[in-house]
């Protein structure tokens, strides 16, 4: 009999990916996705704690999955992800109903803990050790062992991790404390996973990381000379690959080399993620970011001298301990000089064990809420201009979903396009579309050869 399994994916893309591994692995032993908890044997959360409302949500479901489980008392719960990591043993306590907590690291010891709970050997399994040199394994083992190595025909876009772990220490961050230390996997596994893919039918490559320009610079085992720069080139000339992105990029580690990346390599899409946290030095300085306002304004100038057409967006956090009404106002001006074609902004939030939630001067909720909402508005308003831009042109996109009524797709430089759907067109192709219409998150276009 097939067992079921319940996977939901809270937090960022390496989450994501972990999920999926969590799926391949244990549909080795049997287990088949199913869309309701109500239908499953084994609940998984892949959670994040980036933020204390991202591990509150988690808090709720889990006490929403009591109910669950008293209708169905077999129903195992599990718990992965930065907020197993961070909680350990705590979680048993405060939700006893949960009989899994797994850290970032050991998601591969998983099928090993099920089944000493089948055979009964114990009532609770927990593994959450983060270990200094811990590489991601290959992923050939784990389809060669796999019953379903496939992707589904739908699938045209996948990531590949290719480092674990932050070094950064950013002051506000938990990330260093739930995944560890900064490690690149050798450049060779991931060749090798980009190689399985096209093979596969991916077309759409990300690779992954929570600092991917410092690739190669802090490990013991990708090889020294490979920076990242040098892994985008190799990655990019796999024949197959016909789009290549990747995120995250911290600003201190922005080469000269990576930007002229976007310069030779075709199929390298025209956009950049560099999260700025913030416009003032000052903060910048608390935040533990590297960088000056000046510097980053620097790679902003140097990024659209080797293309043009890069469309860039960022990361903003409000109301970091002690920012000042002129602090902040820095930030509404770096939005006006950088005029990103999107952003993600938050409240700050403190975070367990990180060193800014000891910090003096905390923001009041409301100036945050304020705060947030002048950046945001503003932030929309610009990307509305920003998209207005594209009317008229012709652009190369990739279809994502096809509806009945309307086809979903991407251009390179990040932006959603939907169009009128004509006969035959499938996810992962690539078409030309005349954009008509601009909103504030997505265009419109009508497609111009097929
Ligand atoms: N590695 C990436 C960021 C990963 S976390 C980088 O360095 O840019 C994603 C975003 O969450 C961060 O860029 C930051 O804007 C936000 N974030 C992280 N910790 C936060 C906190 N304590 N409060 C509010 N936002 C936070
Ligand atoms: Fe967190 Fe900073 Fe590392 Fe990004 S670079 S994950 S913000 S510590
Ligand atoms: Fe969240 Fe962990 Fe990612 S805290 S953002 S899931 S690294």
């Amino acid at each position: 009999m097939p067992k079921h399994l319940f996977i939901k994916t809270f937090g960022c893309q390496m989450n994501e990916r972990d999920s999926e591994i969590i799926e391949q692995l244990l549909a080795q032993d049997g287990y088949i996705s199913v869309s309701q908890p109500e239908e499953a044997d084994l609940v998984i959360l892949n959670t994040c704690s980036i933020r204390a409302k991202a591990e509150q949500k988690v808090f709720s479901l889990l006490g929403m999955l009591r109910k669950t489980q008293e209708k169905n008392p077999l129903l195992t719960i599990a718990v992965c992800g930065c907020v197993a990591q961070q909680e350990g043993k705590a979680i048993f306590k405060r939700m006893p109903h949960v009989s899994i907590v797994v850290g970032t690291q050991q998601i591969y010891q998983l099928p090993n803990m099920l089944a000493r709970l089948e055979r009964g050997e114990s009532t609770r399994e927990i593994s959450c050790d983060l270990e200094k040199s811990f590489v991601i394994p290959p992923f050939q083992k784990l389809l060669e062992e796999s019953p379903a190595p496939s992707p589904a025909p739908s699938e045209y876009k996948k990531f590949i991790t290719i480092m674990q772990g932050c070094n950064n220490f950013c002051s506000y961050c938990v990330v260093p404390a739930t995944r560890g230390r900064e490690i690149s996997r050798p450049v060779a596994d991931i060749l090798e996973e980009v190689h399985l893919l096209v093979d596969r039918g991916i077309k759409e490559i990300t690779l992954l990381g929570q600092n991917v320009n410092s690739y190669g610079l802090t490990n013991p085992v990708a090889e020294k000379a490979t920076g990242f720069a040098d892994l985008l080139t190799l990655v990019a000339q796999i024949p197959g690959v016909e789009r290549l992105r990747f995120t995250s990029s911290n600003p201190q580690d922005l080469s000269h080399e990576l930007m002229q990346c976007f310069k030779y390599l075709d199929n390298l899409c025209p956009h950049f993620h560099l999260p700025a946290q913030s416009g003032s030095n000052a903060v910048l300085q608390r935040m533990h970011r590297k960088y000056t306002r000046e510097l980053y304004l620097e790679k902003v100038e140097s990024l659209r001298l080797a293309c043009p057409e890069i469309a860039l967006s960022t990361d903003i956090i409000v109301g970091f301990p002690g920012e000042t009404d002129s602090d902040f106002e820095q930030t509404m001006d770096l939005l006006e000089t950088v005029r990103y074609h999107g952003s993600f902004s938050f409240k700050y939030s403190d975070r367990p064990h990180t060193r800014s939630s000891s910090f003096e001067n905390k923001i009041a909720e409301e100036i945050k809420s304020e705060r947030l909402h002048r950046f945001q508005s503003r932030q929309d308003q610009i990307s509305l201009e920003r998209n207005q831009e594209l009317v008229g042109k012709t652009v190369d996109v990739m279809i994502e979903q096809v509806k009945e009524k309307s086809v979903q797709s991407r251009t390179g430089s990040n932006h959603i396009v939907h169009f009128a759907p004509k006969e035959n067109l499938i996810p992962g192709e690539l078409v030309s579309v005349r954009i008509t219409h601009a909103g504030m998150h997505s265009l419109n276009g009508e497609i111009s050869d097929h």
